[in-house]
């Protein structure tokens, strides 16, 4: 395992200043303490930073009191738990921008769009086009203002290998877009396991630090799927505890790219059809509620006749819930 580092961003200016801080920068911290915290699967300043002191204490072989020092360092340096003047959200909050679906039926239950600075997770069963929706925003985003993109690159963890460059090529060309520019402008990279697709997100930060210096701004971060990796690798009910504190932390991670580069986050999940899979409720996704809190827009799909499919909004704090009907064709996402 390579070093381990946690990057402070700070917004200045529009240009975001790096300071690679490493576990040992913490004060209490020395090399033998850094290499049990990150065998223990404390590899970054944040993970220490939500990390309770008697874990802490255990994972390190150190005194909780300790522990504890450590902690509240660390929460300093990766800005845990702190706080910011209402101004200063309502000046970010005014740059959200919205990303067109395809479907004006499916923008208006998003209110106008996906949006950046928040996380839209759609769940549903196998084929139920969060995949499509995910190319189809990655060629959107693409567009100019006016037809509802926004000027942007895109970066995509893709952990089942199912990103298609033919499949951005006939929606680019659905468009009027030259294909060629727009494949350009998506990153992709494969995740092979949980712990590598939270990884990715450090390096999504660095990819679009670079872009941004070259006059590329990523403005959407897709990762499809959340949560394979983890509902392979955590099974039984001993290990779900795991699961939602890493899965919580990936999200936090996730909202922060999101609000330091103003870019839409877009996850998908899938939710098997079968009701008792998930305690009665088909619309149920895995992750639970730790998931359902995090995102801001959570968009169930289900399969309708041939290409019809059917969109609903759930659980979201400042739009009604709907439903929006757009059908899936060779050209992508578009209205029934
Ligand atoms: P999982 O990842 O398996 O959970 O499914 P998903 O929700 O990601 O499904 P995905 O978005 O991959 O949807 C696949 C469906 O989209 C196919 O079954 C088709 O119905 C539709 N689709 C994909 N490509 C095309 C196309 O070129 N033309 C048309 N008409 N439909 C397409
Ligand atoms: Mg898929």
């Amino acid at each position: 395992m390579g070093k381990s580092k946690v990057r402070e961003n700070k917004v200045k200016d529009e240009v975001i200043e790096e300071k690679i801080i490493d576990l040992e920068d913490l004060p209490g911290v020395g090399p033998e303490t850094a290499r049990k915290l990150r065998e223990a699967g404390f590899t970054t300043i944040e993970a220490v930073g939500v990390a309770s002191p008697a874990e802490l204490s255990a994972a390190a072989e150190i005194g909780e009191s300790t522990a504890a020092k450590i902690i509240a360092a660390a929460r300093k340096f990766a800005d845990i738990g702190g706080f910011e003047t209402g101004d200063t959200i309502l000046e970010r909050r005014k740059k959200v921008g919205k990303i067109t679906t395809g479907s004006k039926s499916l923008d208006e239950l998003l209110g106008g769009g996906v949006e950046t600075q928040s996380i839209t997770e759609l769940f549903g069963e196998f084929g139920s086009g969060k995949t499509q929706i995910c190319h189809q925003l990655a060629v959107n985003v693409q567009m100019p203002k006016e037809n509802g993109g926004l000027n942007g690159a895109v970066i995509v963890i893709d952990t089942e290998n199912t990103f298609r460059p033919e499949r951005i090529i006939q929606m680019a060309e659905a468009k009027g877009l030259d294909p060629k520019e727009v494949l350009k402008n998506i990153f992709v990279a494969q995740a092979y396991n949980s712990n590598h697709q939270m990884l990715l997100v450090d390096n999504a930060k660095e990819l679009a630090n670079k872009l941004k210096k070259e006059g590329k701004e990523v403005r959407l971060l897709i990762v499809d799927s959340l949560t394979s990796h983890f509902r392979a690798e955590y099974v039984g009910r001993g290990t779900l505890a795991d699961r939602q504190q890493k899965l919580n932390r990936h999200l936090h991670d996730l909202m922060k790219f999101g609000d330091l580069f103003n870019a839409a986050i877009v996850v998908t999940n899938q939710v098997q059809a079968k009701p008792d899979t998930f305690y009665g409720d088909p619309t149920r996704p895995v992750g639970g509620h730790i998931v359902a809190h995090t995102a801001t827009f959570r968009v169930y799909l289900r399969k309708s006749k041939g290409e019809l499919r059917v969109a609903r909004l759930i659980d979201s704090p400042h739009l009604p819930e709907g439903e929006a009907v757009f059908k899936i064709t060779e050209r992508g996402v578009e209205d029934k």
